[in-house]
């Protein structure tokens, strides 16, 4: 199989993930219950994982590292901490239903900016005109169905200029883009382990600046007598026992992100999307979302195939044994916003870990798999 969805889950991981959560579940039980060994290695394990991350990301400390799921999970926690019911919440239109659906369910309104792909300086423009009417800012730093590199930087200074919380959806850029929490001086900037992390499955992480509303109430393994949850980073936000394995895999893999490097990881990935994109345009019958700026793309390619359905290409792709995604992508605000909500896309996404021989073959394939549609 030739995998291309790794904006859903990456696949290839590094070797050392693996040995990390292995050596988890023999040795490891779990951090603040108990101070025997299996509980120590736990918590040595927790912390290392959070200074690695503290040191990606620039956090101010250790403990502004907060481990949770999901992306998802982050994004409750941190929407439910600036909003209220009736707030008014400024995203982009590109955001996911992680962001879309909470805001929802708390009965905030979303002010959306709905500008066009790869168009910065319009959505900035946009985003200046109704900040003075919102209550917070939540925004996605890449566009999981386009890799649309949104102005986040920018976005987070006009934040500070009218004093509006700032909420970071850095699922589709941790590990793959330059992030620093403080410089953005965001409030919470939430991620998914398994995504640019590299790590396992069930891991993220949020950032957070300071206050935070828990999620979930429970056992932290401190302040046992309180009734309510401590008032302090992490175990204010970190109720129940934590997913060893998976942060240990989820610390292996970012001490790779750190060693290797996110610019040289972006490198490679864009090496790979520029050569499959030149050699799909070359084979015809295909409308690909291309920024021919490529400091706004990251390596995620959206197509649509000229005559057959999306759903259509992508099953043909997965007879030949190209692993993509198509449909909605859990984001139709994206494509409302982009025009392609009645049709979908057939999204490539690219690892580190593919190779230049993947990409010639999956565009022979790709070429084959359209044949069938003439
Ligand atoms: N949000 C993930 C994706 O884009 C799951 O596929």
């Amino acid at each position: 199989m030739i995998y291309l969805d790794s904006a859903a889950t990456s696949l290839y991981k590094p070797e050392c993930v693996q040995t990390a959560m292995l050596e988890a579940v023999r040795s490891m039980a779990s951090p603040g219950r108990g101070a025997h060994q299996a509980a120590m290695r736990a918590a040595d394990c927790c912390y290392l994982c959070r200074e690695r991350l503290a040191e990606l990301f620039h956090a101010p400390s250790p403990e502004n590292v907060v481990f949770t799921c999901n992306a998802t999970h982050g994004l409750n926690i941190a929407i439910r901490s600036v909003a209220r019911p009736g707030s008014r919440v400024l995203i982009s239109g590109y955001e996911h239903n992680s962001v879309t659906r909470p805001l929802h369910a708390l009965g905030a309104k979303p002010v959306v900016i709905d500008t066009p792909l790869f168009a910065p300086d319009a959505f900035l423009r946009e985003a200046e005109r109704k900040m003075p009417s919102v209550d917070a800012v939540v925004c996605s730093h890449v566009s999981n169905v386009f890799g649309y590199i949104l102005p986040v930087e920018r976005l987070a200074a006009l934040c500070r200029r009218y004093g509006k919380p700032f909420v970071l959806d850095a699922s589709q850029s941790a590990g793959v883009l330059d992030i620093d929490v403080q410089a953005l001086d965001a409030q919470f900037v939430a991620m998914p382990g398994h995504k640019g992390l590299l790590g396992p499955q069930g891991t993220g992480v949020l950032l957070c600046k300071n206050d935070a509303i828990p999620l979930l109430y429970g056992g932290s393994g401190s302040e046992s007598l309180l009734p309510t949850m401590p008032d302090f980073l992490p175990d204010r936000l970190e109720a129940g026992t934590h997913n060893m394995p998976g942060i240990a895999g989820l610390s292996a893999a970012v001490q790779y992100v750190l060693e290797r490097g996110c610019a040289s990881i972006r490198a490679v990935e864009c090496e790979r999307m520029r050569q499959l994109a030149d050699a799909l345009e070359r084979c015809g019958g295909l409308r690909l979302f291309r920024c021919t700026d490529e400091r706004l793309q990251s390596a995620v390619l959206s197509v649509i195939p000229e005559s057959g359905s999306c759903e259509a290409l992508a099953d043909a792709l997965d007879k030949r044994g190209v692993a993509v995604r198509t449909g909605l992508h859990c984001a139709p605000l994206a494509h409302r916003t982009a025009g392609t909500l009645q049709s979908g896309t057939v999204r490539f996404s690219f690892s580190p870990f593919n190779t230049r021989l993947q990409m010639t073959r999956a565009a022979e394939l790709c070429k084959s798999a359209l044949h069938d549609f003439r």
